[in-house]
């Protein structure tokens, strides 16, 4: 990373006040490089706007898995104008959509007053590229094809102080035919292990609790590395004591054994079992698995990890066979609910979350129904719902038989409604229970309620005191509404 950047523009921004806005439009991995954004921009001087219109810079952090997201970037954009002519204002866009000609071109042609154009392997040279901006006032293009390493000692600004998430690869290997991911992120690089586990520390330092693990693919962690260099493994060094300092691999030596552990990591499930012993974090969450990646040891180190929840995301995008194999995705509708048995039977408490696509190119009532059939056996407990989208360049825009409009909504209501008398059957074998929640803060519409989660990610609303944020309590649930239920302490 360009630190002289950095403090160039920290230089001449000083002492002026200025002020940033920033708007996410994607996914988590999406938000998590919106905080080095954000840690960027403070460390460039410049503070969070209250709102747009006070902002000297605004940036734009894009997607592109869904087509809905564009309509929102070109709306905002042409916003934007008025802005750029009242003050001056930056405009600067990044992210996934900016990874695709097409977009590039349409913002060249039609939104002349955009200054920074940045890509998903460029976001570490954005102070670079606001300084060209500042110095030359002419626009700046920022975008590579070939995948980006992975950038270490990004200034980040958290969201949030009780949750925070950790990215441990980028890029994505699998190519699903819908799917427009792999040719915006590139191929998968996975984080060298210690520069996970030195974040996760420094979080548990400063107080987080709950860390989700992010990835396109988090159960092909270090897999591509395998292949290329064979028998990877990493030695790495765990400090659970904050008074010694850092047990990284340099002063380790010097640290007195017993302080600090040292782990070897080689895949997802034994980096799953490092974090575990990481003092401080109560809770720690992954997205997104692959099916076909699922292996036993990460089953069997979900099992034994007490901080690693109980609920997997676990993406069944179709539950037709047949559906599954235009998609790509390398299971069957058998395969992918013999794999929830068996972790079922590993861990009986186990709940699962998914993502669902209607409305794939080709896709027949009765794929349709093995959908429905799927759900109403693994009972999510949550589902991700989206209404297939052409992403050109994929291969299934090419793919006759694109489906009506007009079914795919009248499928996708269907879903919604079963998936609404799922949540709450669910609902009500909660009431009556004790659950473990981590109070996360406030109610946002009622300052005197708190609200927290369980670890299968209900929400739950009950009336306590601030000193419990951020700690994990037990409730008794006593009544249930549709998306939370309500608490009471013992
Ligand atoms: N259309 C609709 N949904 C999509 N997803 C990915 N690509 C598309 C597309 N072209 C969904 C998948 C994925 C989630 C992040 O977005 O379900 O798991
Ligand atoms: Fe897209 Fe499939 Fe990769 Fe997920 S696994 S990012 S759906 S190509």
């Amino acid at each position: 990373m360009e630190i002289k950047y950095i403090e160039k523009v920290a230089q001449m921004n000083s002492g002026k006040n200025l002020k940033y806005a920033i708007f996410t439009m994607g996914c988590q991995l999406n938000e998590n490089d919106s905080e080095r954004i954000c840690g960027m921009l403070e460390e460039m001087n410049y503070k969070k706007a209250e709102k747009v219109g006070d902002a000297n810079i605004v940036v734009f952090n894009t997607c592109c898995v869904r087509e809905n997201a564009e309509d929102r970037l070109f709306g905002k954009l042409g916003e934007m104008k008025r802005l750029k002519e009242a003050k001056g204002t930056i405009i600067a866009i990044g992210g996934c959509m900016m990874q695709e000609k097409v977009m590039v071109e349409k913002i060249n042609n039609s939104y002349p007053y955009v200054d920074v154009i940045f890509g998903t392997h460029t976001l570490h040279k954005l102070p670079e590229d606001i300084y060209r901006v500042l110095i030359n006032s002419k626009r700046v293009e920022d975008i590579i094809d070939i995948d980006g390493e992975i950038i270490e000692g990004f200034p980040i600004k958290r969201n949030d102080n009780i949750k925070a998430s950790v990215t441990i690869m980028n890029g994505c290997n699998n190519f699903c035919t819908y799917c427009i991911v792999p040719y915006v992120r590139g191929r998968e690089r996975s984080r060298n292990p210690q520069d996970i586990i030195d974040e996760v520390q420094d979080l548990a330092n400063k107080g987080y609790k709950e860390i989700t693990l992010l990835g396109q693919n988090v159960n092909s962690y270090l897999v591509s590395k395998k292949i290329n260099q064979e028998n990877i493994s990493y030695n790495v060094v765990i400090s659970n004591k904050n008074n010694v300092g850092n047990c990284n691999n340099q002063n380790y030596e010097s640290i007195k054994e017993k302080e600090c552990e040292r782990l070897t990591v080689n895949s997802f499930a034994t980096l799953l079992r490092a974090i575990n012993r990481i003092d401080g974090i109560e809770r720690i969450r992954f997205i997104s698995p692959h099916p076909k990646d699922f292996t036993d040891d990460v089953i069997d180190a979900i099992r034994d990890c007490d901080k690693v929840c109980k609920l997997i995301h676990l993406p069944l995008q179709s539950g037709s066979t047949e559906i599954l194999n235009k998609m790509n995705r390398k299971y069957t509708k058998e395969q992918y609910l013999n794999l929830a048995k068996k972790i079922k039977e590993k861990i009986p408490e186990v709940a699962f979350s998914t993502d669902i696509i209607v409305g794939f190119p080709g896709e027949t009532e009765e794929d349709f129904e093995d959908t429905i059939d799927v759900v109403n056996q693994v009972k999510f407990e949550q589902i991700f719902m989206f209404i297939y989208s052409i992403r050109i360049g994929t291969p299934a825009e090419k793919m006759e038989n694109q489906v009506l409009e007009t079914i795919k909504h009248e499928r996708f209501d269907r879903l919604k409604k079963l998936y609404e008398e799922l949540v709450a059957e669910r609902n009500k074998e909660y009431v009556s229970t004790v659950q473990k929640i981590l109070v996360e803060g406030k109610s946002k519409t009622n300052s005197n309620v708190l609200t927290g989660r369980t670890e299968s990610n209900k929400v739950i609303n009950f009336e306590g005191s601030d000193e419990l944020i951020g700690k994990v309590i037990k409730l008794k649930i006593v009544s249930e509404h549709m998306w939370y239920l309500k608490g009471e302490k013992i």
